[in-house]
């Protein structure tokens, strides 16, 4: 969470920065927060509340400085007050910092500082970097060829937690740093001129060149080029990459909001997975060669005894779709965890797992802390508990990437909403290729049904095309009912259970409406007592072994007053005669069914929330990118 961005080179910075906060905002918007070095001295200049503040406090401002850095911020320590607002600055005012993260040991290290004279303006753990470094230059420029470095590698040597941070110094008006520990941090490579940001989308307007920095790793940006060192010191060689990415997918392109245009987006989506994941010359005759081009090892495949899902959230949502489709279709056990449960109460070791870490971002710090825990745990014991780590992200070059060695890559392209949506549909379309994948090498499925799947999964997106034209509108004017609904209940069972949870999500965190999701088959068990003509119940019913089922936990809600709606086939009387309301979905086997009874789900929190007059793309409280624990 938060934002950073900085620049150096020939141009205006300050320009460069607020489209950089712009792009980067999606990190959280509490605050937001610029310092430039103008003349000799640091002019900093911060406001409480989102990049609008501050751009209306900068209006009419001339600012020629070429250096500067940025900050958007989700409050962590200390209210989201402007005073709290990053850049943070030395006593005296040379030293700006700008900080994504947390510093753990922030408070023995106001202590310490407070005894030596120092005084805080601010109640955040940031402002402990600034006058570390201002007590170190002071040393470093007795002893270093390149002080501010020196003095800012002393510091984050001192320091604990997840960071990356950006310098700069009033004294230093030639020199940008920047450190990693555990939160992204990329830098982008121009003409004489270079950046700094936690995220690509903040440099694609200006460069592709790139260079993720890596843990433990500082970096010294001048006009003239960039150096890396590590934390220890030592001077490291590396080279920037090429990003393939297109600058029109990070703009809105006449939608109202990112998030409309994501769920838009989703027929894309999913056809950019099945080029990635499927082989399209298969048929059920080639029984050597997997349908699928994951690549994964051969080794992973034997023995496989059980697979264990960490993930947050949403991801964690299309984990519990993945369980189904694992032990439904490959035979596989499977467990789902938490990943900020399992980091701290990890299952016993069972032989021959595969772990997978599922995060869009691959930023979520609780996933990527439990896949290092579980890779801890795993190192120097016997073969048969080797750490068999995979990744499900959109984000290849992320944290993620660096941390695990074998990825499936989502394909969704950067997702700017902050309700996850086309990622969701990519990590479920990753789950179904894996499940595809892992049956077909351990031959627990006939390979007509693999063709029958795949065939099922190459009508996707024509159907959820079919979905948005058909339903928008109609779903549109369903949410006026909603505005000022209070409650909501999502059921769903087997694999729509977790759409039931997803559906729910969607709605809590964009509109604000309490919202629950439940299996059907559990309402009864207590929160069948919430029910009442106020609230009304979305049920997910796909023909299959539980439709009948849902049907009748539906017929257990109406008979207590709740208004019913139903996601469910065209053409479905029995569903027809259940419901008060229909949104219709193409007939399809309910095992693929999720891809399309979410779609739904999805607009109807969108168009709910819009209705509300929210902010769909950045809700309240919530940051896209969740890198502390
Ligand atoms: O980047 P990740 O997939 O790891 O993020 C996990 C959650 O923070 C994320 O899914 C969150 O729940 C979204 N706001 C859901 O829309």
């Amino acid at each position: 969470m938060c934002g950073i961005v900085g620049y150096i080179g020939t141009k205006e910075a300050s320009g460069i920065l607020l489209e950089g906060l712009r792009k980067l905002e999606y990190r959280g918007y509490d605050s937001a927060g610029i310092a430039t070095v103008l003349e000799g001295e640091i002019h900093c200049v911060r406001a409480k509340g989102k990049l609008h503040n501050l751009e209306e406090k900068l209006v009419g401002e001339t600012n020629p400085a070429r250096l500067g850095i940025a900050h958007t911020r989700w409050a962590t320590h200390g209210k989201p007050e402007e005073y709290n607002a990053h850049p943070h600055m030395d006593m005296a005012k040379r030293i700006a910092v700008i900080q994504n993260g947390i510093i753990e040991n922030y408070r023995e290290l106001r202590e310490e500082l407070k005894s030596r004279g120092c005084e805080f303006r601010s109640d955040t753990d940031t402002e402990v970097i600034p006058h570390l470094i201002a007590e170190e230059l002071s040393k470093a420029e007795q002893v270093a060829e390149e002080p501010l470095i020196e003095a800012v590698r002393q510091v984050v040597r001192k320091l604990r937690g997840a960071f990356a941070i950006a310098v700069i110094c009033a004294d230093y008006p030639d020199e940008l740093i920047v450190a990693r520990q555990q939160a992204p941090v990329v830098l982008g490579f121009g003409e004489g001129e270079f950046y700094c940001a936690s995220d690509t989308p903040a440099l694609i307007p200006y460069t592709r060149a790139i260079l993720n920095l890596e843990n433990g790793e500082l970096a010294r940006m001048t006009p003239l080029g960039v150096e890396i060192y590590s934390f220890g010191g030592q001077r490291l060689k590396k080279a920037p990459r090429t990003l393939d990415v297109n600058p029109v997918m990070v703009e809105k392109q006449g939608f109202k909001h990112y998030m409309l245009k994501e769920i838009y987006e989703q027929p894309g989506v999913v056809r950019s997975c099945l080029e990635a994941y499927v082989n399209s010359a298969w048929t059920s005759a080639d029984h050597k060669n997997s349908p699928i081009r994951f690549d994964l090892p051969q080794s992973w495949y034997r023995n496989l005894q059980h697979v264990q899902i960490v993930a947050c959230g949403t991801s964690w949502h299309a984990g519990l779709v993945g369980k189904y489709l694992l032990e439904q279709l490959a035979d596989v056990p499977t467990t789902i965890h938490y990943a900020s449960e399992f980091r701290y109460a990890p299952a016993p070791l069972v032989p021959h797992t595969l772990t997978i870490g599922v995060t869009q971002s691959g930023e979520t710090a609780d996933t990527l802390a439990a896949l290092e825990m579980e890779k801890a745990r795993r190192d120097n014991k016997s073969e048969e508990f080797e750490a068999r780590l995979l990744g499900i992200t959109n984000r290849p070059e992320s944290s993620l990437g660096q941390l695990v060695s074998n990825i499936i890559d989502t394909h969704a392209g950067i997702e700017i909403g902050v309700a996850a949506t086309k990622t969701f549909v990519a990590q479920l379309m990753a789950f179904y290729a894996l499940a595809i994948d892992i049956a077909f090498h351990r031959q627990t499925i006939a390979a007509q049904q693999i063709e029958a799947l795949l065939t099922g999964l190459s009508q996707l997106p024509a159907q959820i095309e079919l979905i948005l034209e058909s339903q928008e509108r109609y779903i549109e004017e369903l949410a006026h009912d909603f505005a000022e609904t209070q409650d909501f209940i999502f059921l769903g069972r087997g694999i729509n259970f977790p759409i039931a949870l997803e559906g729910a999500l969607k709605l809590k965190e964009i509109s604000y409406i309490h919202a629950e999701g439940y299996p059907a088959g559990e309402m009864k068990h207590g929160p069948i007592a919430l029910l009442d003509a106020k609230v009304p119940v979305v049920a997910i019913a796909m023909p299959g072994p539980v439709f009948e089922k849902v049907l009748s936990n539906a017929q257990e809600a109406r008979a207590r007053d709740a208004r019913l709606i139903g996601v469910t086939p065209m053409d479905e009387q029995d569903a027809a005669d259940t419901f008060d309301t229909l949104i219709p979905v193409p007939h399809i086997d309910e095992i693929l069914s999720p891809i399309l009874t979410v779609i739904p789900l999805q607009l109807l929190a969108y168009h709910i929330a819009a209705r509300r007059g929210l902010d769909v793309d950045q809700p309240r409280n919530l940051a896209k990118s969740v890198t502390v624990e």
